[in-house]
């Protein structure tokens, strides 16, 4: 028998990092269960490339025999992870398997190179930011998302007392559900938090229009252990690529109480699981849910434990004539901006009132159409401008 190098143990709620940690080394992690399955495929594999998690062998602990007879299908040149869990266990009934067992943690902490990649993930938290860093937030949101003063009002007083309260424990996820019509701001909200945070990748964004079939929670949060190709879902794979502690989940009502009371889980708890039991915690982040419903609707399609547990209600309005004026002021002065990069002070503030008084902000509901009618105008101008 061949005397495995050794045994990490790893914590359920750091398994992105530890991914990434391989990820780094070209190696793949994969669970034990497929070979459980499938024998054959230790065979094909090169074990340098590979990382095997063998937490559910845990399952199998009536037959010691077996698990020790499957670990030993493999040759020294795999690694071996278990979650932590199982610690007390596996050091026991696998003594002979491996000739060490140790922590991810104690194990990482002597990588140098390798901590730095990992500490630099850190999401940016509204929680974590100093007073001054705050007041410069709510200076960059507000600017960045036209009218709705009631909103901003109400969101300032939503993170500060989250703020407070998540210091103390109580208060893990601030979670804020905006209705109301249609291109009014209610996914610009998150996009400007996410700005505003400083984040410069993408914001983590689920669409939940995607996910109105029976498997949706596969697709979201993974399929089961053993399935082939079982993967974290889409919103780990999401919320992992952003650097900000900001979650969108657009059009929640078009998906199923399946999904709902998932999401009851996570508010409840602070963190999500995946399917894998991989964790993400996300203590200090804010979830923004956005819906079409009406007032009524929201009675309706969302359960009274979900609506119980969002933070913030908000409905929002179409918005008023001078808001939606500064809107377009914004847009032309951007659009010129950009079209003078490319030919140096061709456009003048002559040109941007041109533009400006060719627009009857009050036809307008959807700032998305708004803002056709603003190219629209601006090429018209252009085209009699040049010829
Ligand atoms: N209040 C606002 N302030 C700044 N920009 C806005 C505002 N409302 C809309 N916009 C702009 O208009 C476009 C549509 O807005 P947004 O995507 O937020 O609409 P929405 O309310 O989420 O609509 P839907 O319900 O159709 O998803 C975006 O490009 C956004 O930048
Ligand atoms: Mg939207």
């Amino acid at each position: 028998m061949i005397l495995k190098n050794e045994l990490l143990f790893y914590n359920p709620s750091k398994f992105r990092e530890i991914k990434r940690y391989y990820d780094i080394f070209d190696k793949e992690i994969l669970t034990i269960t497929e070979y459980i399955i499938n024998e054959g495929l230790v065979n094909d594999q090169f074990g340098v490339d590979i990382v095997i998690d063998i937490s559910s062998l845990y399952n199998l602990s009536s037959s010691q025999f077996q698990a020790e007879r499957i670990i030993n299908l493999f040759d020294n040149t795999f690694t071996f992870i278990a979650d932590i869990k199982y610690k007390k266990e596996f050091t026991e009934d696998f003594r002979f398997c491996f000739d060490e067992f140790i922590d991810f943690d104690e194990f990482i902490s002597k990588d140098e190179d390798s901590k730095k990649v990992l500490i630099k993930k850190e999401h940016k938290k509204i929680i974590d930011l100093d007073v001054k860093e705050l007041n410069l937030f709510f200076e960059k949101f507000n600017n960045s998302l036209y009218g709705h003063n009631k909103f901003k009002d109400d969101f300032k007083e939503a993170v500060d007392s989250f703020r407070v309260f998540n210091k103390l424990g109580e208060h893990k996820i601030l979670s804020l559900f905006l209705m109301g019509d249609s291109g009014v701001g209610k996914t610009e909200v998150a996009r400007a938090i996410h700005k505003s945070l400083g984040g410069e990748n993408k914001l983590a964004k689920v669409n939940f229009g995607n996910y109105s079939s029976d498997n949706s929670l596969n697709s979201l949060i993974g399929s089961p252990r053993g399935y082939i190709g079982s993967e974290d879902g889409e919103i780990f794979i999401r919320v992992d690529g952003s650097d900000t502690g900001v979650i969108l989940i657009d059009e929640f009502e078009k998906s199923n109480s399946t999904l709902f009371n998932y999401f009851l889980d996570v508010l409840e708890n602070g963190k999500m699981v995946s399917s894998l039991s991989h964790e993400i915690d996300l203590n200090g982040f804010i979830i923004i849910f956005t819906s079409n419903i009406s007032k009524e609707g929201f009675k309706e399609v969302i359960s009274p434990e979900l609506r119980s547990r969002l933070d913030y209600k908000g409905y929002f309005s179409i918005l008023k004539a001078t808001d939606k004026l500064r809107y377009v002021e914004f847009r032309i002065n951007s659009i010129v901006n950009k079209f003078n990069k490319f030919y140096p002070d061709a456009l003048d503030d002559d040109f941007k009132f041109d533009v400006l008084i060719e627009i009857d902000v009050n036809k307008y509901k959807n700032m998305r159409d708004l803002n056709k009618r603003i190219k629209q105008v601006f090429v018209e101008k252009l085209m009699y401008k040049m010829y």
